[in-house]
């Protein structure tokens, strides 16, 4: 099957009235991707080698985003929304390229897995025309059934076109199919629109190839694979369902989920094994995590990359180009951005790290703050290998601290400091004896004095 040719044809020109929203339905996310993307990550991996997107409401707002989850795909619009085997048909140009395999597909179902897809590419592989991917909803009302008659898929009728015997049939139409590449044009252009709704079903083509004596076949999917998205319930609903196979699978290779329902991932996120993951962790898109490192309870992670046996958390903050290596530690309250922390530096208490460096070894005290922005720029900030910042200082970037320096707590530090050197930047200590008492007792006559006088 891996020689065929296989173009994979997307409908999403659908407006999604239903998601109440100002953006197309299909660029809704789940695990931080679009609906659409998730679709067609599925295409690929079932060997599409071409991909159509059919687009028509906010066809611009779409255009530019497809150029980013699907830069090779070919986009067309359909003009009005006259029913699924006309949109098909918006892609007509590309179809008729002449690809073995054309594989429909929509762009709100976005948990199709690949198998089901392949399945119905094997069909064809064995000589079927048509191959209608099918699935048994708890509740069948309101999609299209798969009327067979002697093991033969004969037509697919929609709801409102069905008899009331056909409304008992359970199988039912998931709404993608392959059809021959060879077959496809000829079989959509049969299609009309004498129905209850007036549009032209992609579904007709079922009667139209069995009376040319094609062969048509129904697989069977899962009834997650097939939930298609229409409001925003279904896409919390699809999110939970993406979110436990995810989960599923990072324990299945290794990984620790102590409570895996309260652990998030992206669609990209990568964990190592032997990797323990406490309850309540976030991990927004971009985050790659080697094996054997810890990230507490509470922590919210993205775009960052930690290296094997780090411990990150609990409560901390890890926002894009953050970079642990090795042992590093990020500990509670910490946020670190656009920053490397080399191996076995610790930033571990109340502490904001953005556009730095801090070398091997390093220990940075609580509540340490590199003060990167002025209103207007940025700076960097570089701590050197075993560098010691005592608690509550701020670093005003540009700065280097030097290899082995040390800087005094509460320092407000402005000028790089060399190499072993250390570093005041605050008012020198005062101490003068007995005037703690001195002052105690002038604050007390002071109040005795007041209380009098009301009274
Ligand atoms: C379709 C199937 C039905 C199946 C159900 C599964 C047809 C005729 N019916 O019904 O058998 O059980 O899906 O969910 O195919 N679209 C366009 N342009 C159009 C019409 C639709 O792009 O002119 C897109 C929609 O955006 C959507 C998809 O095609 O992504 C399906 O259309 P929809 O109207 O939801 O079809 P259903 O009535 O759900
Ligand atoms: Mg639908």
């Amino acid at each position: 099957m891996s020689q065929r040719s296989c173009l994979s044809v997307i409908l999403a020109a659908g407006e999604g009235t239903r998601m109440k929203s100002a953006m197309p339905k299909v660029l809704h996310a789940i695990a931080g991707l679009p609906l659409v993307a998730h679709v067609v990550k599925a295409a690929e991996a079932a060997g599409a080698t071409g991909l159509a997107l059919v687009i028509g409401h906010g066809a611009e707002e779409m255009r530019k985003a497809a150029q980013k989850f699907a830069p090779r795909a070919e986009t067309f619009v359909q003009e009005r929304r006259l029913g699924t085997a006309h949109a098909v048909l918006a892609a007509r140009e590309a179809i008729s390229k002449g690809y073995d395999d054309i594989l429909v597909m929509f762009g709100d179902t976005p948990l199709i897995d690949a198998g089901a897809l392949a399945a119905a590419r094997q069909k064809l592989a064995e000589g079927a025309a048509v191959a209608v991917i099918g699935f048994r909803p708890p509740n069948p009302t309101g999609y299209g059934r798969l009327v067979e008659k002697g093991g033969r898929l004969v037509a697919i009728r929609e709801e409102k076109d069905c008899s009331e015997e056909e409304k008992k049939i359970g199988f039912c139409n998931a709404g993608m199919m392959a059809v021959a590449g060879k077959h496809a044009l000829r079989l959509l252009d049969k299609v009309g629109n004498s129905n209850a709704k007036g549009e032209f079903y992609l579904t007709d083509i079922v009667e139209i190839a069995g009376a040319e004596g094609l062969d048509v076949v129904a697989t069977e999917a899962s009834f997650e694979s097939a939930l298609g998205i229409n409001n925003r319930a279904e896409l919390a609903e699809a999110e939970g369902i993406w979110q436990g196979r995810r989960r599923r699978e990072a324990m299945l290779s290794g990984v620790t989920l102590i409570a895996p329902e309260t652990v998030y991932f992206s669609h990209d996120t990568e964990i190592g094994a032997d990797t323990i993951v406490e309850p309540n962790v976030w991990f927004g898109p971009g985050v790659k995590i080697a094996s054997g490192a810890r990230i507490h309870a509470f922590s919210h992670i993205e775009g960052a990359t930690i290296a094997s046996n780090c411990d990150v958390g609990p409560f901390a903050r890890l926002r894009p180009g953050a970079d642990l290596k090795q042992k590093a530690k990020v500990g509670n309250f910490c946020e670190v951005k656009q920053a490397t922390i080399e191996e076995g530096a610790k930033v571990n208490h109340l502490t904001y790290i953005g556009d730095a460096r801090v070398g091997a070894g390093a220990n940075l005290g609580a509540g340490t703050i590199t003060c990167n922005y002025d209103g207007y720029s940025k700076f960097f900030t570089d701590i050197g290998e075993g560098a010691f910042v005592g608690s509550n200082s701020s670093l005003v970037a540009p700065l280097t601290i030097g290899k082995g320096g040390y800087i005094a707590s509460g320092s407000v530090i402005t000028e790089s400091v060399p190499d072993d050197a250390l570093a005041f930047g605050r008012a020198r200590q005062k101490t003068l004896p007995g005037k703690g008492r001195e002052l105690r007792e002038r604050f007390a006559s002071a109040a005795a004095a007041k209380k009098r006088v009301a009274e």
